[in-house]
């Protein structure tokens, strides 16, 4: 099965497996990955799943909804990478895909 890295706030890296289809968010849940909230349920209503993906697989994701993107203003450190985990559904592409995540959650 593919993985993903998620490198939470304090620097630790966390390789965890991610199933075709399941979001990101989900994943990270799954595996207990510190820094990372999902208080909505990943209905893009909370902004806890934020991170930071990797520029190289910018260009693999769907683009931000309006909905993301207005959930995403209210986050402390937007950035350029900056994605809501929980709008990014696993795929082949993204094996390999690092997450950082950021030093809060908002
Ligand atoms: S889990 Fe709430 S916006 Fe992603």
């Amino acid at each position: 099965m593919p993985t993903v890295v998620f490198i939470d706030p304090h620097g630790s890296e966390h390789a965890v497996e991610a199933p075709d289809g399941r979001s990101l968010m989900q994943v990270a849940i799954d595996h207990a990955v510190p820094g990372i909230l999902g208080d909505c349920g990943g209905v893009c209503s909370c902004a806890t799943c934020h991170g930071y993906v990797d520029p190289a697989f910018l260009d693999q994701l769907p683009p931000r909804s309006e909905t993301e993107v207005f959930m995403l203003e209210g986050v402390p450190d937007l950035r350029g990478n900056s994605r809501l985990c929980c709008q990014i559904r696993m795929q082949p592409a993204l094996a390999g895909m690092r997450i950082q995540l950021p030093d809060e959650q908002v």
